[in-house]
């Protein structure tokens, strides 16, 4: 798969899906993307809006880390929009074996197979990576996310009560794991 110039893939109902590696100039598309879903307080860690030199710095650090093998990062694009973004990153030292997943797709493109298509091309890159094992955290309620690691191959690996807080609510955290041995 090239992904410097991206592959096409279809979801579930006929949507063109380009994946590819993040560019310097996404970061105004993916400031606006993940602003949005701070906005709609989606499950995720971030819950404060990012500005655009944040974002920039941020892009920077994420191309810098690719090109080092320390993170596995696609970008999906649909209708000309960026609709979704994974990513495995490396952990340091005696858990340089270990990466973190994360993900995120956009209100309006969810439950068309995206987020599946995009782990496991992030999965298939990160062991070429030499990735044995890779965890995730996710909101105890998230039962669509819960669903789709599991179906991935993720296993619960432990429960932190009340360790994510919204809108004045505490939610538990569910740690998965997958080990690709
Ligand atoms: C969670 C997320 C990444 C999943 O990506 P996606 O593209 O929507 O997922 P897919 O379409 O590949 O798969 C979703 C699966 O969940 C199922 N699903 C949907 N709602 C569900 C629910 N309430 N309970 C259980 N399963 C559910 C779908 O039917 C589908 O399963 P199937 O293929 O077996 O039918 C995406 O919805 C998202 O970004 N949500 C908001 C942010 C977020 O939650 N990020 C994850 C943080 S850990």
């Amino acid at each position: 798969m090239n992904l410097e110039k991206g592959t096409l893939h279809k979801s579930k109902d006929g949507t063109l899906i380009l994946l590819r590696y993040p560019y310097k100039n996404d970061s105004i598309q993916l400031m606006n993307f993940i602003n949005e879903l701070v906005e709609e307080h989606a499950p995720i860690g971030a819950n404060a809006k990012v500005n655009r030199k944040e974002e920039e710095e941020h892009v920077k650090k994420a191309i810098k880390e690719i090109k080092e093998k320390n993170r596995i990062q696609f970008l999906a694009e649909a209708d000309n929009n960026l609709v979704g973004n994974v990513q495995i990153k490396r952990l340091h030292g005696k858990s340089m074996h270990v990466g973190e997943l994360g993900i995120f797709i956009k209100k309006g493109y969810r439950d068309k197979g995206i987020g599946k298509l995009m782990i496991q091309q992030a999965l298939k890159y990160a062991r070429k990576e030499g990735i044995k094992i890779v965890t995730l955290s996710v909101f105890a309620n998230n039962y669509r996310a819960i669903h789709l690691y599991k179906k991935l191959g993720f296993k619960k690996a432990g429960l932190l009560k009340r360790t994510l807080k919204d809108k004045g609510r505490y939610f538990d955290e569910i740690i998965m794991l997958k080990d690709m041995g």
